[in-house]
């Protein structure tokens, strides 16, 4: 894998299995008690207990309907769960508003999540603290130096989808949750979002992957977590094998 890596080819190795922590001893993240969401009568999720630890990445994979999206939605503050369900942040109970603002989704269609003019000003947006200096150390550890007075929408599939990564990266919040930051993305551009993210682990910040791509889970998750569909009345399954860490 090594020589691959140097190579420059991408490598496939066996993903970390992973961890569904007992929230109790993790007040530290962010936990869910007795998760339930339904789509009108059917229902989506139904997960006992989940937490995501403060400064590790957590890869959330599971077959396509499972309900990854719906899951993260929730946990953001973007989709209502059922009554009785309880989402906390650094072990309190926290309204849907409230997660919204301590929060930061990078959706799969970046196309809609460019709003500014500029590269540069689409860096800071919701941003306001962030000096040019640290704009410019943000774009050039992304790819993206020379392009500050582009517009956003003039870039490619790749670029944009680091741009919207470097606005996320910037931001003050506590949960990230990125779905299919890879999707299109070259080997070393894989390896630049991935350590983006690690970066943001070391800064303890709670990280949610959506991904398929194994080897950026390989690259870059502490943990993963399947989610299965959720068959009639049975549980989801959150999977706890092989507790083989990092
Ligand atoms: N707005 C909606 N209204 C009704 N049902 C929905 C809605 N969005 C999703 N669903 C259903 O909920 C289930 C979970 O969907 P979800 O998009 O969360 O799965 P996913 O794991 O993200 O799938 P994928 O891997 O395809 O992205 C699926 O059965 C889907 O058809
Ligand atoms: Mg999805």
């Amino acid at each position: 894998s090594k020589q691959r890596k140097e190579l420059g080819l991408r490598t496939l190795e066996k993903p970390k299995m992973c961890v569904c922590t007992n929230p109790d001893q993790q007040a530290d993240g962010i936990t869910a008690k007795n998760l339930r969401f339904s789509y009108g009568k059917h229902r989506v999720l139904n997960i006992p207990s989940l937490c995501l630890p403060k400064g590790k990445v957590v890869a959330l994979v599971g077959p396509n309907g499972a309900g990854k999206t719906t899951l993260a939605r929730t946990l953001i503050g973007l989709a209502h769960p059922e009554g009785g369900s309880v989402i906390s942040f650094s072990g309190k109970s926290c309204r849907a508003a409230d997660r919204q603002k301590r929060s930061v989704l990078v959706m799969q269609d970046v196309n809609r999540q460019l709003f500014a003019e500029t590269v540069a000003t689409e860096v800071v947006l919701g941003n306001d603290n962030l000096s040019k200096e640290q704009v410019q150390a943000l774009l050039g550890d992304l790819g993206l130096q020379g392009l500050s007075e582009r517009h956003p929408m003039t870039l490619s599939g790749g670029q944009k989808q680091r741009l919207v990564i470097a606005n996320a990266l910037a931001s003050q919040a506590e949960l990230y949750v990125f779905d299919e930051p890879t999707s299109g993305v070259d080997y070393q551009h894989l390896l630049s979002i991935s350590s983006q993210i690690r970066s943001l682990a070391a800064k303890d910040k709670a990280i949610l992957i959506i991904s398929h791509d194994l080897e950026f889970i390989n690259e870059v998750a502490d943990y993963q977590l399947l989610l299965q569909p959720l068959d009639s009345e049975i549980n989801v399954q959150l999977t706890a094998p092989d507790q083989e860490k990092h």
